[in-house]
Parts: C-alpha cells; structure tokens; sequence
C-alpha cells in the first residue's frame, strides 16, 4: 500500500477536485483505493458523489479517543472507500490540531491499521500547508503531489514553502491545475516558477483549466465521463495513468528487492483491521 498526499500552499488550487479524480481514476484501473477527507473543509465527500456533507469522521475520532478513525466509512459508486473529516465548530477544529501536534504519528498509526493489499492505493486530502493536517499526510506520503495553479499568489507561496515541503516529504512532485497557455500572466508565472524549482522538480504534470470542470460536479458527474476527449480530461487521464505506472513500479521495486518483507494480507472489504 502507498499513501500518496494532495497539498499545496494556496486555497482553492484543486486538490479536492484532483483526489476525488484520481481516486475514481484508479479505482477504474482496478486499484483498491480509500481516499481520507484530512481537511475540516469536509468537502471531498461532496466530490466523490455523496448528496449530504458528512456530519463524522476523523475528526470525531481525534476529539473523542473512544472514537475509531474509521467509525464512518463509505463507499462510492465506482467502489472507492472514503472517510470524511466530519464537520466541526471553530472551538473543535482548534481541538482537533492541538491534538494533531501533540500526537505527531497520529495519521501514520491510523494508515498502519488499513489491511489494503500491497498494490493498493491511500489518497489523502488536505487543509493547506501550513497545517497540522497537512503536516501529518506530508510525513506519512510515499509521494506528494503539490498542485498550484499559475497564478501569482499561489506560485509565491509555493516557492516560499519549498524548502519545508520537500524537507517534510522527500518524494515531491508539482501538478499544476487551471492552467490556461493563452493567457501571457500564466506563462510569465510558469517560468518563475520553473527557474526556482531547478531541474530537481519539473513542472512535468499539468491540468487545463475547463469551465466544464465545476460544472459536472454540480451535476453529480465527472468530467472524464461528459467529456472524455476534452483536454482536462486527457490531462487527468494522463495523471492517472502516470500515478498508476509510479505505483506498478514501487511495486516491481519492492519485489526485486533482495530482503522482500513478509507477505500482505488477503483483501478485505473494510478498509481497517
Ligand atoms: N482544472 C480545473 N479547471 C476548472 N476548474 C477547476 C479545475 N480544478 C479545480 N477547479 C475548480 O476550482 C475550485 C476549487 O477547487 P477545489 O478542489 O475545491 O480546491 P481546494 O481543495 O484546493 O481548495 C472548484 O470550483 C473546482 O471545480
Ligand atoms: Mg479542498
């Protein structure tokens, strides 16, 4: 199993859309895949098809320690496992990350009970960093993926909070979403921010920007289904694809590795032990 984290610097940038995406993407490539709602947003639910925002979740489960994280789970139609944060009076959410930092493995004690198969996927949402939650997914990731679009503000902070982002998490790449090549701004942006990456980080994963996009979320849809051979689409396609292929290769690696660990557990339906 890998956990794969969606973070960035700036709000409103896509991460909620791209989890739900992805999520649904790869579980279409025949991947086991739960995804965790990490930001008191509450809204990734919303996203993978559920008409109510979920009134619990993890963050019931970090106010009341009798509470299991995944006390409330569901199921999407295109069979990911979700957990929700659950929604939270200002007072609660303030509890929630005092003991966030107080109890830094707390997410990676929650990930280690989840009996996924060795091929199976997390996706983790999550509030924007700086943030306890973000803290926490960027410490127990495997791979995070920053999204940014290219705009001024988000950009700036980005390259601010580099250094941290890839001392907390070594394995980081950036996805940038909304992008619009016609628009000169965009492409001044781009450059800054591809002369401050350096070569260590190519700006080698992009999404277009589609009006159509918030549209088929209200209509309960998904835009790879209303319009497969609109560029996003092809975009988060080809995103997942990509993340699929990093996934089937950390696998092979693991496999040739010369100490192998011991053998997975069978799959089962609930996503805890
Ligand atoms: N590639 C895109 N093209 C057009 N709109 C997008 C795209 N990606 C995200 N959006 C829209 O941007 C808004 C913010 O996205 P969201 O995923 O909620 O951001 P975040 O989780 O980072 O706060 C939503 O209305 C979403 O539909
Ligand atoms: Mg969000």
């Amino acid at each position: 199993m890998k956990a794969i984290a969606l973070v960035s610097t700036a709000g409103g940038t896509g991460r909620t859309t791209l989890t739900a995406a992805l999520a649904v993407l790869l579980a279409r490539r025949g991947r086991q895949v739960v995804a965790l709602d990490f930001d008191p947003q509450n809204l990734l639910g919303a996203q993978l098809g559920i008409d109510a925002l979920p009134t619990t979740g993890l963050a019931q489960a970090l106010l009341d320690a009798g509470t299991a994280w995944h006390a409330s789970t569901w199921r999407n139609a295109d069979g990911v496992l979700f957990v929700p944060y659950g929604q939270v009076s200002v007072a609660d959410s303030t509890h929630c990350d005092a003991r966030l930092a107080a109890e830094p493995r707390w997410l990676g004690d929650a990930l280690a009970e989840l009996d996924l198969p060795e091929d199976g996927v997390v996706l983790l949402d999550t509030a924007r960093y700086p943030s306890q939650q973000a803290e926490h997914a960027l410490r127990c990731a495997d791979l995070a993926l920053c999204v940014t679009p290219p705009e001024p503000v988000a950009c700036t902070t980005l390259v601010a909070r580099l250094a941290a982002l890839r001392a907390a998490c070594a394995n980081l790449r950036i996805v940038v979403n909304r992008l619009h090549p016609a628009r000169d701004m965009q492409r001044d942006v781009l450059a800054m921010l591809g002369a401050a990456l350096g070569d260590g980080l190519p700006l080698a994963q992009r999404v277009h920007l589609d009006v159509a996009m918030p549209e088929s979320f209200a209509r309960g849809t998904w835009l790879f289904d209303d319009a497969p051979h609109s560029q996003a689409s092809h975009d988060l396609q080809g995103l997942a694809n990509w993340l699929d292929a990093w996934l089937e290769a950390s696998l092979d690696a693991r496999h040739d590795a010369p100490l192998a660990g011991p053998a997975m557990a069978p799959r089962r339906e609930d996503p805890s032990s």
